[in-house]
């Protein structure tokens, strides 16, 4: 007889939708919203891009993310753990312990760079406190940047507090802390970019900004900017890597998956779209350039702070919000090794949280030097963090989406599905099944031989 699988997950579980919601919705709004999707969508042309993004996210990253939390929920435990179960619930292959694993190993690569980026943030949010801006043309904001980029210790010295920071709410076991405060920040950063948007309606390139990123230009895409529209789709949904796995096994019986994850995704491209209209109007009323890259946030937003009523103030809120954000997310991308760790081994947190945070710091020094003394180093023309980024965002995310979806659309039963997602409209429920079964897989697939230029 089958052993009945836990009705809860051994690590707790959330108290409410809502508290779900918060937390996913925390792990999901990060630097990949506002600082990643606006230097994305300078780089690939604009519009086009988001259209595709947008596309992404509504037929892949939605079915999806059902998916992965249904995996969570019917697991209850790690995504490695999780998936172990589910394969012996369904009498397959153990192999598909492979989700887990390679998003276990693609958290803790991305968490890599991504304590770099967050080191900037919490740098930024002195610089924009201490008025080294006030006034500032886009010229010097830019100059401010490539100098503060091009020294390699000032970059180590920051990721190295970003990550000891991180490291330590981890191993304290406090992110409930966290994530309460949560409830109360991400709202004000809403606030906070909506009050950019306004500064960016003074600029008087309000219109050009809107034009940039809303009127599709097709000559602009490329089978590689398709795919670095999908994969920031996987990214800033936090999809693909068993985050959502795991925070979807805390989730309580009954709670409607399908308007959950609707709810998550409209927040986190909202959030994403918002800081698109604050950023690029600031970018063209400068005469900068959109496509110049990880710096480009780093570059306009100052020159906004720097010329407007109390922009110290604001300027150093905004990047100590950010700075929450990225907390949350990084939380979320190093949680699957240490409970990995923690269950595997019966080390204890702060051991797992210890070897976990060391390991992942010491990778990030290659893109700490990816930004100055490597960066010619490169291959396939790609540097260091380039070559991180692409290989985790573009390849493991994606591929680990499709594996999802092929096993939460072929494998498991469809009454269990059926039953789990409790969706209770038909032609509702056939839809994400079309989805997960043919058109995820196949999207994904065209667009990764699109950009190998086989297609
Ligand atoms: N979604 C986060 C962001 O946009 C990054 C992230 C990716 C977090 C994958 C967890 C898992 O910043």
């Amino acid at each position: 007889m089958a052993v009945p699988l836990p009705e809860q997950s051994m690590h707790g579980q959330w108290s409410s939708r809502w508290t779900f919601i918060l937390a996913a919705t925390g792990a999901a709004v990060g630097l990949g919203n506002i600082w990643k999707f606006p230097y994305l969508t300078g780089e690939n042309g604009g519009s086009a891009f988001v259209l595709v993004y947008i596309v992404c996210v509504a037929a892949l990253g939605i079915p999806l993310m059902m998916s992965e939390i249904l995996l969570g929920r019917r697991g209850r435990s790690t995504p490695i753990n999780s998936m172990c179960v589910l394969s012996a619930e369904t009498k397959t292959s153990q192999w598909w312990q492979i989700i887990g694993w390679s998003g276990t190993v693609a958290g803790m690569l991305i968490l890599s760079y991504y304590s770099v980026i967050g080191g900037w943030t919490l740098a930024y949010i002195f610089k924009s406190g201490m008025g080294t801006f006030s006034g500032a043309s886009g010229e010097i904001a830019a100059s401010t940047f490539s100098e503060f980029v091009g020294s390699p210790g000032t970059l180590f010295l920051w990721h190295t507090i970003f990550m000891v920071i991180t490291m330590s709410i981890v191993a304290g076991g406090v992110q409930g802390g966290l994530e309460k405060a949560v409830q109360y920040l991400m709202p004000t950063l809403f606030f906070l970019l909506l009050v950019m948007v306004g500064y960016s309606m003074t600029t008087g390139f309000f219109g050009k900004g809107l034009a940039f990123l809303f009127t599709p230009d097709f000559s602009k895409l490329s089978g590689a900017s398709m795919l670095t529209a999908m994969g920031q789709a996987f990214f800033s949904l936090s999809l693909g890597m068993g985050t959502i796995m795991i925070y979807g096994s805390y989730v309580p019986k009954g709670t409607s998956i399908a308007s959950t994850s609707v709810a998550i995704a409209l927040a986190d491209t909202g959030v994403a779209l918002l800081a698109g209209m604050a950023i690029f109007p600031i970018v063209f009323a400068n005469g900068m350039e959109p496509g110049s890259g990880p710096g480009l946030i780093f570059q306009t937003l100052p020159v906004a702070f720097g010329n407007m009523t109390g922009g110290i103030a604001f300027g150093s809120l905004f990047f100590i919000l950010l700075l929450v954000a990225a907390w949350t997310s990084s939380i979320s991308l190093i949680e699957p090794l240490v409970t990995w760790l923690i269950e595997t081994y019966g080390m204890s947190r702060i051991t797992a949280s210890l070897c976990s945070g060391l390991a992942t710091w010491l990778l990030g020094l290659g893109t700490v030097f990816s930004f100055n003394i490597w960066k010619e180093v490169t291959l396939f023309d790609l540097n260091f963090f380039e070559l991180l980024d692409f290989l985790t965002s573009n390849i493991m995310l994606p591929l680990g989406g499709i594996l999802i979806a092929v096993f939460a659309g072929w494998l498991m039963k469809v009454e269990l599905t059926k039953s789990e997602l409790n969706i209770q409209n038909p032609t509702a429920y056939l839809i994400w099944q079309t989805l997960v079964r043919y058109i995820a897989p196949v999207a994904v697939f065209i667009v990764l031989l699109k950009s190998v230029g086989i297609l």
